[in-house]
């Protein structure tokens, strides 16, 4: 009974509270509006989970701004609907749809593939794919699913790329790694002994493991970039709480609360692409201005434990092993 309580209880009530906490706070915030960005002709981006959603609003406004945008989802339909919506808005619209499903390592490992076959650059990566409270179960090769397709999925995709972000980032023009994580990273436990939850199992707190994770990812890979003299700059952004498909696992009476809540009170997709367009994007970032976390339109303090250079290490180290990276 006390167990259930740590487990599975425990977990659940820290993310509606936090939940509830960050709602008050960005309804205080009041709206966020898009600064005027610097235009991105001959920029090339990747965004994960572009087919709808924040990650669709962030492929559309890139467009809009003139890169050439490719979208990688695993429903097909989905995103090629989103570039044919893309394009009937952009006449110069240069975007299309590849497959990528982050659940399945031969998946990422193509599609990285393919896209260093075309020779373009690599300017901006988003690692905005996710999901959320999932029911137990396992990615292609075996991992818990918000382990999987939230963090290592997207650290193999990262990895794959990187020579191609080294090579096409420049002095005052560093190419852009970033990793939209959650507010939801604050409650937040590594688990290094058992990152797949195969020990007890909690849809909260493995999406907020999950979601730790991409943030001391993103940060190392910074520190790693910038001591290494790369031009790349990696951060972690959250977008607040943004009215879409991500709750729908959410239990069902829950879920009808919360998507009439979401319709008054969540940031629309738009406002929620807000915050990651301003970390991929805005020009006081570069050199040594960039990393970090960002939250409500701005750079933001996080927990101590995102820092621990300990913990950093050891998850890197532990994602190479499992990835067969070394
Ligand atoms: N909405 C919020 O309040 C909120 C708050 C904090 C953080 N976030 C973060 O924001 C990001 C975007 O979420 P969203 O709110 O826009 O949710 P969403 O509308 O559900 O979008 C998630 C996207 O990820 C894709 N995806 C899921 N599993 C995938 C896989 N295995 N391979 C490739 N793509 C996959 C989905 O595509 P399919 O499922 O169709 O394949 C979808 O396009 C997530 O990382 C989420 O954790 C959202």
């Amino acid at each position: 009974m006390l167990s259930a309580f740590w487990c599975h209880l425990l977990p659940a009530i820290k993310l509606y509270l936090l939940g509830l906490k960050v709602l008050l706070l960005q309804l205080l915030n009041g709206p966020l509006r898009l600064p005027v960005m610097p235009r991105q002709d001959g920029n090339v981006a990747i965004v994960t989970g572009g087919g709808r959603g924040i990650g669709y609003e962030v492929a559309r406004h890139l467009v809009r701004l003139g890169a050439h945008v490719i979208i990688g989802g695993r429903d097909e339909q989905e995103g090629l609907a989103a570039v044919r919506r893309i394009c009937e808005h952009y006449k110069e619209a240069k975007v299309e749809f590849k497959k990528l499903d982050l659940a399945s390592l031969q998946s990422v490992r193509q599609f990285a593939q393919s896209f260093r076959e075309r020779d373009l650059p690599l300017n901006i990566l988003v690692n905005n794919a996710g999901v959320m409270l999932v029911p137990e179960g396992r990615t292609e090769d075996g991992f818990e699913q918000h382990f999987g397709v939230n963090y290592l999925g997207h650290f193999l995709l990262t990895w794959l790329l990187l020579d191609t972000l080294k090579d096409s980032g420049k002095s005052g023009h560093v190419s852009r790694v970033v990793n939209v994580s959650s507010s939801a990273h604050c409650i937040g436990q590594i688990r290094l002994n058992d990152l797949n939850s195969r020990q007890s199992y909690s849809s909260h707190a493995a999406y907020c493991q999950s979601k730790l994770a991409q943030v001391l990812f993103s940060f190392h890979l910074h520190q790693e970039m910038q001591s290494g003299g790369f031009q790349v700059s990696s951060c972690a952004v959250d977008p607040g709480m943004v009215d879409t498909a991500l709750y729908r696992h959410l239990w069902t009476p829950l879920h009808l609360a919360q998507s009439v809540i979401a319709r008054l009170l969540f940031r629309t997709p738009e406002e929620g692409a807000t915050t990651v367009l301003s970390a991929a994007l805005l020009p006081a970032l570069e050199g040594d201005c960039g990393g970090g976390y960002w939250a409500n339109g701005c750079r933001e303090m996080t927990t101590p434990l995102t820092f621990d250079p300990q913990l950093q290490v050891s998850l890197w180290e532990i994602s190479l092993q499992l990835l067969n990276l070394h």
